[in-house]
């Protein structure tokens, strides 16, 4: 090297040395435990979550019990002479009264029936799809023929049903689809003549999440069970209360037979007037049975939210009286039973008809969601003395309601204090700013009384769920941030799942939201990255990490945590750069921890703070992976401009 360069160099390297900030981890001073449940998902049916989404059944409305009967089903034939349906109510109150009866007078198949799927019927080419349907023969020797069209009308699979019993039976045949299709139809058509009913129309994927017949989308699950969540809360939401009591979520019409689970309208159907779902209703074909599979299939502690006499208090604000509340009681009470109880018990024995005679391990029970004023406080109570006294080791999971401060959120918390919940649940969906501004929320709690649950957040580019909002690199970044004061409290913040879970790219009515899907396709967002990198980067314990002696927590830009973990034997450090330069950082271990080998270094930035993944356009927004040597303990490295970063090191 000339003279010349030489003294460029060191100069070059001094001014590095000057702008270099120095971030001290305590290797050797364990500070807090964190919960194997700290990070987890929170499902709620809203945007097509269930129907039309993780449960993988492809018939919209397969038992005709939506109120408007043939919603979702149309009807192709040459002129009513040759067949016509009737919707037939047995009006027994069961949960399957309607079917549908067909009369064929001529032979030719001319009568077909046609079902539109959930925005449309998606199929892979070469894949086997499982048909079923209930029917009885009432007269004739009609034969059924099943085709999935594509968008242009084209057969890309058949099947037939040959011959129908006079009973009521369950007909089963299966087929392999010779094309893909993302906006099919699937049709059936009636050859001979004569009568028949039918109902319980279904078409499922063979391949679903283990395989399960009846079961969940794969490729959904696989994303769910790749952020490796520690828990799973459902059923939502909203969701749980209902608009109106009548429509509340109740959990014993979510399981037994499918057929036997009462159909309501899904509450987002109306909410919003810019996104209305008129096809929105709840089959229940994703239960708590289901749900409770789920969380076990996923390692993740089940969190059942059930309504606790209260419908929602945006919509109608129905109360049940408090003299009336034990029916609600009772069904916290079962559920406890159907989940751990015996299986000699009556609900233990359900579980056990199901095919789960193994109990679900039910630790954890929320009671109420966006609850507030003495109504919640009141019913809330007595829900809690009546569990606690049957089941003292319950963890009950009590809501602070719909807004992370003021008048309701203080009321709430300082009664709840009076009482014995184990979490309170906290909601916040707020701009980017209100995340960066709120990362030390948790530093000043009291540390005695209920832990906090973090139960529904996201960052809202525009306040509330309206279209503009996207789940963009700004929010993804602001989460980031706020998640950095969430673990370094980890001995208060027990809990935490971003919200919602789900949305479907054709039926959404709220957004941002983690994970998106068509029909036959996901996509993670920048927001569903940051979550899986904290919730597989979780550690056992937290450590301090400083700067100057202080927290990083928006200095210049900079928030940073770091935790050990004690199995895994590793540290992990987690920094946010929210400004526009490069931030070269000196990461200094102090305690003298034994590291091996080199550091690993996660990164994803983007300067374009609004850039957003899309189905077509996956990788804006993706997580980039180096390594660099640690020297005595000390690793330099730059974070670019808007990015979060992980730094992980094993140890001996
Ligand atoms: O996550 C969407 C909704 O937001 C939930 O149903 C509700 O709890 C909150 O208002």
């Amino acid at each position: 090297m000339s003279k010349n360069c030489f003294t460029v160099f060191l100069l070059f390297s001094v001014l590095i040395a000057r702008g270099q900030r120095v971030l001290t981890v305590q290797a050797d001073e364990k500070k807090f435990e964190i919960s194997p449940t700290m990070w987890g998902v929170f499902f709620e049916d809203i945007n097509f979550a269930a129907d039309g989404g993780l449960y993988a059944e492809m018939i919209k409305n397969r038992s005709f019990e939506f109120p408007t009967p043939m919603m979702g089903w149309h009807e192709v034939r040459s002129s009513y002479q040759k067949g016509r349906y009737v919707v037939v109510n047995r009006s027994d109150g069961s949960a399957n009264e309607k079917y549908l009866d067909i009369i064929i007078n001529r032979a030719d198949g001319d009568y077909k029936i046609i079902n539109d799927g959930f925005r449309g019927i998606a199929v892979r080419k070469n894949e086997k799809y499982a048909f079923s349907i209930l029917a009885q023969s009432i007269k004739g020797d009609i034969k059924l023929k099943l085709n999935v069209l594509n968008a242009r009308g084209q057969i890309i699979a058949e099947a037939k049903v040959p011959a129908f019993q006079k009973e009521w039976q369950s007909y089963k045949t299966s087929f392999i689809t010779s094309d893909t299709t993302q906006n099919g139809r699937f049709q059936l058509t009636f050859e001979g003549s004569g009568e028949i009913n039918i109902d319980m129309v279904s078409l499922f994927p063979y391949d679903t999440w283990k395989g399960r017949p009846g079961g969940l989308r794969k490729d959904i699950v696989e994303k769910i069970a790749a952020l490796k969540p520690g828990f799973i809360r459902f059923p939502g939401g909203c969701i749980v209360e209902g608009k109106d009591l009548a429509n509340r979520y109740q959990w014993k019409n979510t399981v037994g037979n499918t057929v036997d689970r009462r159909l309501i309208m899904n509450r987002w159907n109306k909410e919003f007037t810019n996104r209305p779902a008129p096809d929105y209703y709840q089959s229940f074909g994703l239960g708590f049975f289901e749900y409770f599979l789920l969380a076990e299939d996923l390692g993740a502690a089940p969190l059942p939210i059930l309504n606790c006499g209260m419908a929602c208090q945006f919509n109608s604000g129905e109360v049940v009286a408090l003299g009336e509340l034990d029916p609600y009681i009772q069904d916290a009470l079962d559920l406890i039973e159907f989940a751990n109880g015996d299986i000699s018990t009556k609900w233990g024995s359900l579980r056990n008809q199901m095919g789960h005679p193994v109990k679900f391990n039910l630790q954890y029970l929320g009671i109420g969601n966006e609850q507030w004023e003495p109504q919640y406080i009141e019913r809330y109570a007595i829900f809690e003395k009546t569990l606690l006294t049957k089941y003292p080791y319950l963890k009950i999971v009590s809501g602070a309601g719909p807004y992370p401060q003021g008048d309701y959120f203080d009321y709430a918390w300082k009664e709840l204090r009076k009482l014995n919940p184990s979490l309170i649940d906290e909601h916040y969906y707020k701009p980017p700013a209100w995340f960066f501004e709120n990362v030390n929320r948790y530093d000043n709690y009291p540390r005695k009384g209920p832990k906090v649950f973090a139960g529904e957040y996201a960052a809202h580019s525009k306040e509330g769920a309206v279209p503009e909002s996207r789940n963009n690199w700004e929010s993804a970044l602001a989460e980031a941030a706020f998640m950095t004061g969430l673990e370094r409290n980890a001995d208060i913040v027990r809990m935490c799942s971003y919200a919602p879970l789900l949305a479907h790219v054709d039926a959404w009515q709220w957004r941002p939201d983690l994970i998106w899907f068509d029909n036959l396709k996901t996509m993670t967002t920048p927001n569903y990255l940051v979550q899986k990198m904290y919730s597989t980067n979780r550690g056992t314990h937290t450590l301090s990490i400083t700067e100057d002696g202080k927290n990083i927590s928006g200095q210049n830009g900079l928030f940073s945590s770091a935790v050990a973990d004690t199995i895994e034997k590793t540290i992990i450090i987690k920094i946010v750069n929210n400004s526009s330069k490069t931030q070269i950082l000196s990461v200094q271990l102090k305690g003298s921890p034994e590291t091996s080998g080199e550091m690993q270094w996660q990164t994803i930035a983007s300067d374009d703070l609004s850039a957003f993944n899309q189905l077509n356009e996956l990788d804006k927004i993706i997580v980039h992976t180096s390594f660099k040597k640690i020297v005595k303990n000390i690793c330099d490295w730059s974070v670019p401009a808007y990015s979060f970063t992980i730094g992980k090191i094993a140890t001996k």
